[in-house]
């Protein structure tokens, strides 16, 4: 079963940025299903970073967008993301150091929390700012 599922509730009306939320949603959870799996090191550590790679892709878009249509609330969301670019460098850094057993239900958590809560929380916040400015 999936830790975390796309619906509605996660939508910031925005179509490029939901594909991209569905793309991270997804990603964490063949995390989760390798983890459950019990898959080697060899084969979830390209899942986690590729994960860690979209993760700073992701929030590069966004960033670039508040850049070029001059978001007001773009310092306090910007700091956000650097503490999530942080938070999956930690946990990437920790399991190049002790392998699979680094990652737990706990950790898998703390991914799908910051991509719901974030989303919830700040990314919906710009919907109307990227509407006004034709942002799709
Ligand atoms: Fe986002
Ligand atoms: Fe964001």
């Amino acid at each position: 079963m999936a830790l975390m599922t796309w619906d509605e509730s996660l939508s910031v009306g925005i179509a490029s940025i939901d594909d991209q939320h569905k793309k991270l949603v997804k990603m964490i959870n063949d995390l989760y299903d390798g983890m459950v799996a019990q898959k080697s090191r060899e084969d979830l550590g390209p899942i986690l970073e590729g994960l860690l790679l979209y993760t700073a892709e992701h929030l590069d878009y966004e960033e670039k967008i508040f850049a070029r249509t001059g978001y007001a609330q773009s310092d306090v969301h910007k700091e956000e993301h650097t503490k999530i670019k942080k938070t999956v460098i930690e946990i990437y850094e920790r399991f190049k150091v002790s392998g699979s057993g680094s990652l737990s239900l706990e950790v898998l958590n703390v991914l799908r929390d910051w991509l719901s809560g974030h989303i919830q929380g700040s990314d919906k916040q710009y919907t109307q700012h990227m509407l006004l400015n034709n942002v799709t």
